[in-house]
């Protein structure tokens, strides 16, 4: 088993429905937070696991998430001769030293499975990362690296996991992991794609963090639509679990769905109050406001 996931693979060829009309002509992707894409934060937690070849599968309205990983050589000569470093610094640092970024067309959004396996040419034979941008994880120690190092332990495939309220089912892939401690995480037995409460059989939730091994694209090959009409990843790793270990693994961070409104505020409140250079006047703002 190679120790080091080197692939990550970063679907964004969704239509963004619950975003819109803010994503009519822009990738939901390229939404900031605070100051930069969540792409930017999606690609930054995967070079920080130790991906070094990134590969976005666009759709296509996705031209803005190419010329964000460009170079702008006009824009970096303007910043230069005004003297502002640190920004130059912030749009020449975007692609790390050693990264290369692969972009392919998934020609019709058929659905997150069907993504994933439009990445294969790209991925080749390797374990890789999938990694959905608009799953915000704000964790001390990177999510995928979390994933990486408990891939190192126990082998095989990884899904990153979290518990979800019962009547929120509906809108997770959910997994069985027997009576192993879902505090814990556990091999999974079997996976469910958005199930009814009254079917799920437990409340542990697959969120946007995938390490998979290369055998996936196989069963994605002869995985047919699913839930939504759509070539779902969890058929894929349904059909994978019954041959590999798959594990569960609870990450430690917090989670925000940038995908929904909602979700996306929390993550500009919670990232803003944070942030080094505005956290300060942020939060005396929202302190002055009194409610
Ligand atoms: P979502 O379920 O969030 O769908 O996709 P969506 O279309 O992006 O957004 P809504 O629900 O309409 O608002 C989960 C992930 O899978 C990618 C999306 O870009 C997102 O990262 N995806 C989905 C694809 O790349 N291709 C697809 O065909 C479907």
């Amino acid at each position: 088993m190679s120790d080091r996931v080197r692939v990550a693979v970063f679907p964004v060829a969704g239509r963004g429905t619950r975003f819109l009309p803010a994503t009519k002509a822009s990738p939901k992707e390229m939404l900031p937070v605070v100051d930069k894409p969540l792409i930017q934060y999606a690609v930054e937690e995967a070079v920080s696991a130790g991906a070094t070849r990134l590969v976005f599968v666009a759709g296509s309205s996705k031209r803005a998430i190419e010329d964000h990983f460009d170079t702008d050589p006009e824009l970096e000569r303007a910043l230069e001769t005004s003297g502002k470093t640190a920004l130059l610094a912030s749009v020449r640092d975007i692609v790390p030293e050693g990264v290369t970024c692969i972009f392919i067309r998934q020609g019709e959004p058929l659905g997150l499975g069907h993504a994933v396996l439009c990445a294969q040419p790209a991925v080749g034979k390797e374990p890789f990362f999938v990694h959905l941008a608009d799953d915000l994880i704000h964790s001390q120690k990177p999510c995928l690296k979390q994933m990486a190092d408990f891939r190192t332990k126990h082998g095989g495939s990884v899904l990153g996991a979290q518990r979800v309220p019962r009547e929120q089912t509906g809108s997770y892939g959910i997994v069985d992991i027997g009576d192993a401690d879902p505090g814990v995480g556990g091999r999974i037995r079997h996976m469910v794609e958005k199930p009814a409460p009254a079917d799920a059989p437990s409340d542990l939730g697959v969120v946007g963090r995938y390490l998979l091994e290369p055998e996936i694209f196989e069963k994605l090959e002869t995985t047919g639509r699913g839930a939504g009409g759509e070539i779902q990843l969890t058929d894929g790793i349904a059909a994978l679990l019954k041959e590999q270990a798959v594990y569960a693994m609870p990450f430690e961070g917090r989670r925000y769905d940038c995908g929904s409104k909602l979700g996306y505020l929390q993550a500009t409140v919670e990232l803003a109050r944070e942030h080094p250079e505005l956290g300060d006047r942020f939060r005396a703002y929202l302190d002055s406001r009194g409610d």
